[in-house]
């Protein structure tokens, strides 16, 4: 089997699908890759790496798309390259399915089978290819990093000739993968860190790197059975905005990263407790992607509002990107080596892992959920 790795084209993107290293690795389970030349280039990857770990380089998209059936990529096709790439293929990528319909539909009517990466389930058996998880981890270490760039104070404590400096003291919104990263991150800076998440199950973890766990004072769980957090009712919502409102006064830096799956994220930071906040204070809004944890958070930017600044940034991984693609590249071989059969993809859609992250095949919109929704989209468009 080949599989091609793609330059990344979108702007800001400088992660690669596969890295040399994976190369190699792949080679021996009888996977070669052809590699868009200059593809590794914003991860810090020369083509003679990757030459030497046993790949071949095209100098063109268009030469490399003319002979492979499977293409690596990190972001969605573009429609320039959906032009480009011939029925039959499969793309494996980033997808977000659920958000980009349109794109669904025309890979179903080309005839393109989609792997969304993004679609992988969140199951101990699939942690090893959970790019979700994977590149999160970076994200939430990153925004640590920017926060203690832009804070005008010291993170640790120090004590100096000049006196004692308190610790800076760091709220987190949202413990999860990203949420404890951040927490691990910010008590190597030496912050005194508290963190907050709907679901009370986390607080084991928060505690055991040794944060402060805050809780909403309500006999209210917002974890859903698969473990991700679901609505609340509007009484949690009213106590959580008043712990948060005293919390957030108090932080130099609050960065947030709460989540609800295919929906907006949650506003939990309003403009009045922005304004509550000291002069210099930092909030980092990891939700920015999906419109933000904060109501003054532009996504894509930094604004300094009331005396904060507050930072929304989008795509934080391709910041880190060797080791976002180095992650990223490791689970992109977990996953090839468990969808591969002899000498080729094996779709079996009985499978768990293969159900969920296989959209599109043969012309149909295959994953169950896509699928619903999607039908009952067209259905109501009908009526
Ligand atoms: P996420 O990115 O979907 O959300 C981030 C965090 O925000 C979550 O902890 C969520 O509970 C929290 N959140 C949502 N609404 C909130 C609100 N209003 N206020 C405060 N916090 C709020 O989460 P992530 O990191 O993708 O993890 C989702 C779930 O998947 C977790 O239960 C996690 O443990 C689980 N997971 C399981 C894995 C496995 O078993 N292989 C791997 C990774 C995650």
């Amino acid at each position: 089997m080949r599989v091609a790795v793609l330059k990344e084209i979108e702007s800001g993107e400088k992660r690669v699908a596969i890295i040399p290293e994976t190369v190699k690795r792949l080679a021996k389970k009888g996977i070669e890759v052809s590699v868009e030349s200059g593809a590794g280039e914003g991860s810090c990857f020369r083509d003679g790496e990757y030459e030497e770990a046993g790949a071949t380089i095209e100098p063109s998209a268009e030469a490399l798309l003319a002979a492979t059936d499977v293409i690596m990529k990190i972001q969605r096709p573009t429609p320039a390259e959906l032009l480009k790439i011939r029925e039959g293929t499969t793309i494996i990528s980033l997808l977000y399915p659920l958000v980009n319909q349109d794109l669904v539909h025309t890979l179903a009517a080309r005839k393109i089978t989609a792997i969304a990466v993004d679609s992988i389930p969140r199951t101990t058996l699939a942690q090893m290819m959970d790019v979700l998880s994977s590149q999160a981890t970076i994200a939430g270490y990153y925004a640590v990093i920017m926060a203690a760039y832009s804070l005008p104070k010291f993170f640790p404590m120090l004590m100096t000739a000049a006196g004692t400096i308190a610790p800076a003291k760091v709220l987190i919104l949202g413990a999860g993968v990203a949420g404890l990263q951040a927490i691990a991150t910010a008590r190597r800076l030496g912050a005194a860190v508290e963190a907050f998440d709907t679901r009370k199950v986390v607080r084991q973890q928060v505690e055991s790197l040794g944060a402060r766990f805050v809780e909403v004072d309500i006999a209210e769980d917002a974890q859903t059975a698969s473990g991700y957090a679901k609505e609340l009712s509007e009484e949690y919502k009213r106590r959580q905005a008043e712990l948060l409102h005293r919390h957030i006064a108090k932080s130099d830096v609050c960065i947030t990263t709460a989540l609800i799956p295919g929906q907006r994220a949650p506003i939990l930071i309003t403009e009045e407790m922005v304004q509550a906040m000291r002069p210099g204070s930092v909030i980092v809004d990891l939700a920015a992607e999906q419109s933000g944890n904060c109501a003054l958070t532009e996504p894509g930017n930094e604004v300094v509002r009331h005396g904060v600044t507050i930072i929304g940034r989008l795509n934080l991984p391709s910041r880190l990107a060797v080791h976002a693609s180095q992650m990223y590249s490791r689970n992109m071989e977990k996953l090839l080596l468990h969808l591969m059969g002899d000498g080729g993809l094996k779709l079996n859609l009985q499978e768990e892992i293969t159900q969920g992250c296989v959209i599109t095949l043969g012309g149909e919109i295959v994953q169950p959920k896509v699928k619903d929704v999607l039908s009952r989209k067209g259905e109501s468009h009908a009526n």
